[in-house]
């Protein structure tokens, strides 16, 4: 036999063995990125069906092997998450080889059944619905950060076992939260109890939106020793209800927990609007509600944490800002929100325990604004009694940052997009049940 064909042959096996778009990589595509890459969603491009995924191939295979796609930004050298959103090696690997075989389709019988589009509510009907109350007119050509306050009109306080956010359009909506009233800027004040000032002395509104002054006291590491007695440096605030990211599943909370709505509360909206190119897209965002059947054996909360009077100097290509927190009781974490702006670069969590033990719970590298990612732990941390969690951000506000909207600022916190924020939701339970006298508990704390 000669040589040439045994190599013809080789090749033309190679060929035929080499991954399929339906065999091979739609399967791949359904689990990991169609929850936002399909029709009238906030990707670009549909990876529903060959035609319409072919000609991204080569970008595909950029961002697939750049692990820029699925979007996760956790350093895996610590903790794991329930929704780690990483593609596996092997599923890399057979992305990369179907793109440098040339992208084929293959056989049309292989392809599998797409998984359900769910257009309306993913849990099913809600017990109760409140929306924005406006049909809200999105301005084209530039992103809007828009706060709706509504009423709930709730004569009694009602416990949520669940609650998902439902973007009226999703073209429209980059991400949304659903707050309780207290956590606005605005009313923080009203949480200022003690000796601790109030917030309002220090903040400057503008309509809708309030921002620190500039001549406000700078703390950049709250975690020193001799704190001045500034609003909020330690300690920790009560966070909101709900989140919504493309793609992140609505939040249903832990078996056997609840979250605590109380009677006559406000709900705040919080929508980032993308930027469209064209007049007439409007939204009307809405929030279901669903009721647990009882109250519940541990309350879900969540715990913000903030330093409001960080100052970014200008042209800082890595400034550090630090909160700590002293656990008061023994607390189960059970997830990390890391919230910043523009110029937000990394975050890291570590916790000090009594014996001196230090572990870093979760670090992001490389934080993205686009993406306000929620980390859940797999399974829930205790962190005991007298443990101490620091928090420090990195903020990039050189012209190196490409999102930078202005880097000859010194920036201060501030609702605006262009200005900056330091805060964590950490939600968490506490690690003793609170059994009956969880109502009383939740309402004293809502109260603080
Ligand atoms: C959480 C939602 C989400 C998921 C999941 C997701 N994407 Fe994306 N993807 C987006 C959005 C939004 C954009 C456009 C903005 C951007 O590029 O960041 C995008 C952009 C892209 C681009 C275009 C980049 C360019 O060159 O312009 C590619 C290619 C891509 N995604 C592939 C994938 C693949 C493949 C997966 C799954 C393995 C995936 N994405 C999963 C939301 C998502």
């Amino acid at each position: 036999m000669t040589r040439w064909p045994i190599a013809l042959l080789v090749s033309v096996c190679a060929y035929a063995a080499g991954p399929t778009y339906t065999k091979d990589v739609a399967p791949i595509f359904f689990k990991h990125c169609v929850s936002c890459h399909r029709p009238n969603d906030i990707a670009p491009m549909s990876l529903l069906d060959y035609k319409s995924t072919r000609p991204w191939a080569k970008a595909i295979r950029t961002s697939v092997v750049g692990r820029k796609m699925p979007p996760w930004f956790a350093d895996p050298g610590y903790g794991h998450f329930s929704n780690d959103a990483r593609l596996s090696e092997a599923e890399i690997a057979t992305v990369k080889t179907w793109v440098d075989g040339g992208a084929a389709e293959g056989d049309a019988k292989d392809m599998p059944a797409p998984p359900p589009m769910i257009e309306g509510w993913q849990l099913g009907k809600p017990d109760i619905v409140i929306d924005i109350g406006e049909t809200y007119k999105v301005t084209p050509g530039e992103d809007a950060y828009e706060h709706f306050v509504v009423p709930t009109n709730f004569t009694e306080g009602r416990w949520i076992r669940a609650a998902e956010i439902h973007p009226g359009n999703r073209k429209v909506v980059h991400h949304a939260h659903v707050l309780m009233v207290s956590n606005n800027l605005k009313d923080m004040e009203v949480a200022s109890t003690g000796n601790m000032p109030s917030l309002s002395k220090f903040l400057i509104k503008e309509g809708k939106l309030s921002r620190i002054r500039q001549d406000a006291p700078v703390v950049n590491d709250a975690c020193a020793q001799n704190l001045p007695n500034l609003p909020f440096l330690t300690g920790f605030q009560e966070g909101a209800l709900a989140s919504f990211l493309p793609g992140r599943p609505p939040d249903v909370f832990p078996s056997g927990t609840a979250k605590w709505i109380p009677p006559g509360g406000k709900l705040e909206f919080v929508i980032h609007y993308a930027k469209v190119p064209n007049q007439g897209e409007t939204d009307r965002t809405s929030i279901g509600l669903y009721l647990a059947p009882a109250p519940p054996q541990r309350v879900l909360r969540r715990m913000d944490l903030r330093n409001f009077f960080m100052q970014i100097p200008a042209g800082a290509p890595n400034h550090e800002v630090r909160r700590c927190y002293e656990f008061e009781k023994d607390k189960l974490l059970l997830s990390f929100t890391p919230h910043m702006h523009y110029r937000g670069k990394d975050v890291t969590y570590e916790v000090i325990r009594p014996d001196g033990k230090r572990e870093i719970l979760l670090k992001v590298p490389r934080y993205d604004f686009n993406w306000q990612l929620v980390y859940r732990l797999k399974e829930p941390v205790l962190v005991p009694k007298g443990s101490r969690m620091i928090v420090t951000i990195h903020y990039d506000n050189s012209p190196n940052n490409r999102f930078n909207p202005d880097p000859k600022q010194t920036l201060r916190w501030g609702d605006r997009s262009e200005e900056e924020m330091m805060t964590s939701w950490i939600e968490y339970l506490d690690a003793k049940p609170d059994g009956p006298a969880a109502m009383q508990t939740s309402e004293a704390a809502l109260r603080r």
